[in-house]
């Protein structure tokens, strides 16, 4: 789909369709709602005064032009509350317009900032548009046999704005960008296991770095390497499996890097059978998205190298299946891990840990990173406490906790802390080993979190829990039914922010 940013009027553009916004609460139209309005004789109004359509959150009305202006229909999508345009309501007033125009099987559409853009700067407009144009019209047809043509799809979408603004340009691409981090990371997380196995994380990685002209280097470790490391976790989950384990390092690092790295680690399980513990059969499908998280960490990547932020970034994905065969690993067996910590194997199902706690040993030792974020399809207990509308949050870093939840509040990928007592830190205590790797039902999100935390030394650390938000199970305006990108545009916005911090010194 091609992305387009002209001036002029909204009612003058001669595509199939154009946009037009509304609020639910405000006695007048945005600007170029009202020139749309005026030139079809006040259809909008009556559209409005007829109560048919009032102008809620991602309402949508179709109105037809009779010849009046050269667009043969107008898409009327209501943004609610005029106080509370924001960009994520921005994001899905363009989004949910962009998809029901591509799913009518139109070609081209105009629209205008929604609602003018409120008190939102135009950077935040531009980058709200793209992502929404972006993320609301994405389909994975990778496995679809039929004729190119009978996919529906959008040939281009464009903006039209009064006037020239280089500020809403530049929004605009850094919105690019970041939907494209967001696309890669749809499309891993959708892929089946016999697609998006270990050594298509790897290969996707190490393609990465090929095309960031040397400031994305990639490193692919072997399940045997790991072994030689000491990395006794993450290789009991991967002993299991006939697919090869890929531990997958990237270090991004532009000539004028600032500060010290970070280090952003997502959990590879690229199909989670639960091991020896199996899983029930119903439903099992669904755990090709327990590589999410390392879904997010590339994505991230992408973007960072197409965003060129001035900072040393390290991605880590651990990444395997978890399989149960001859040579998997059992209940009962102790794993000494890369940090030495022995660990006694309760359930082979609580895989993420075994392989992330190996992740945060070799980041905290190897970068001493001045903090690491990991997100893992943690726990179904994140989901049973959270739904699908947020992210789980434990971390040992009140500031950094801070600014993950804010930045969640922008993007729209919301998070909520779950407590991290002293109470709950002895919920994993062995009678063999130094912890056992799983405390049963209670507490299960936390117990996780109160796992990884023995492996992350001193480093200020934050676990996001994705188990919930990785996969959409109906669509959302910006997000259809399925792979969602969750933690890309997060982990891009962190970043976005300490870039700025850093280059203030
Ligand atoms: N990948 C699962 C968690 C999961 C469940 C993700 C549902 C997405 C949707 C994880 O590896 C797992 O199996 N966790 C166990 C942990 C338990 C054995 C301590 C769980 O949640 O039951
Ligand atoms: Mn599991
Ligand atoms: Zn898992």
């Amino acid at each position: 789909m091609e992305l387009l940013i002209e001036t002029g009027a909204l009612a003058q553009a001669a595509d199939e369709a154009i946009v037009v916004t509304v609020f639910e609460d405000a006695k007048e139209f945005p600007l170029s709602t009202a020139a749309v309005d005026t030139a079809l004789g006040g259809s909008v109004r009556d559209l409005l005064d007829s109560g048919d359509f009032k102008g809620k959150r991602n309402e949508t009305a179709l109105l037809r032009t009779a010849g009046k202006i050269p667009a043969k229909r107008v898409l009327v999508v209501g943004l609610g509350k005029q106080a509370d345009l924001t960009m994520d309501r921005t994001r899905e007033a363009i989004g949910k317009a962009a998809r029901q125009l591509k799913d009518m099987g139109l070609k081209t559409f105009t629209t205008a900032i929604p609602g003018d853009g409120g008190s939102l700067s135009a950077a935040q407009q531009g980058q709200a548009i793209a992502e929404g144009l972006i993320l609301g019209t994405y389909a994975m047809d990778e496995y679809r046999t039929q004729k190119r043509e009978d996919i529906k799809n959008l040939d281009r979408a464009t903006v039209r704005t009064a006037e020239t603004n280089a500020d809403f340009e530049a929004g605009f691409q850094t919105g690019r960008k970041i939907a494209g981090g967001t696309v890669l990371a749809r499309n891993l997380t959708s892929r089946p296991g016999n697609v998006c196995t270990p050594t298509m994380l790897a290969r996707t990685a190490e393609e990465l770095a090929a095309e960031s002209h040397g400031v994305l280097k990639t490193t692919v470790f072997s399940y045997e390497e790991c072994k030689t490391m000491g990395m006794g976790a993450f290789c009991a989950v991967a002993q299991g499996s006939e697919e090869p384990a890929k531990f997958i390092v990237m270090e991004y690092k532009p000539a004028n890097a600032k500060g010290k790295p970070v280090a952003i680690i997502g959990k590879g399980i690229t199909f989670d059978t639960g091991g020896i513990s199996i899983k029930p059969g119903a439903g099992m499908e669904a755990m090709k998205y327990d590589m999410a998280g390392s879904a997010a960490v590339i994505g991230a990547m992408k973007a960072l190298i197409h965003l060129q932020l001035p900072l040393h970034v390290i991605g880590i994905v651990p990444s395997t299946d978890n399989m149960p065969s001859g040579g998997a690993y059992k209940p009962g067996d102790v794993l000494v891990s890369l940090s030495g910590q022995t660990i006694e194997v309760v359930n082979t199902d609580a895989e993420g840990r075994a392989v992330l706690c190996d992740a945060l040993t070799y980041a905290a030792r190897t970068f001493k990173p001045e903090w690491m974020i990991d997100l893992a399809t943690l726990t179904g207990a994140c989901v049973v406490a959270l739904g699908h509308h947020a992210i789980g949050m434990i971390g040992t870093d009140n500031a950094l906790m801070d600014t993950v939840r804010s930045a969640g509040d922008l993007t729209g990928e919301k998070v909520w802390e779950l407590p991290f007592w002293d109470e709950y830190q002895d919920l994993l205590k062995s009678d063999i080993a130094d912890m056992k790797n799983s405390a049963g039902r209670d507490a299960g999100t936390i117990a996780g979190a109160v796992f990884l935390g023995k492996y992350v030394e001193k480093t200020p650390w934050v676990h996001l829990d994705i188990a919930g938000t990785a996969w959409a199970d109906k669509d959302k305006p910006y997000v259809p039914k399925g792979a969602v990108g969750v933690g890309v545009r997060l982990l891009t916005e962190i970043l976005t922010r300490r870039a700025e911090q850093v280059s203030k010194g």
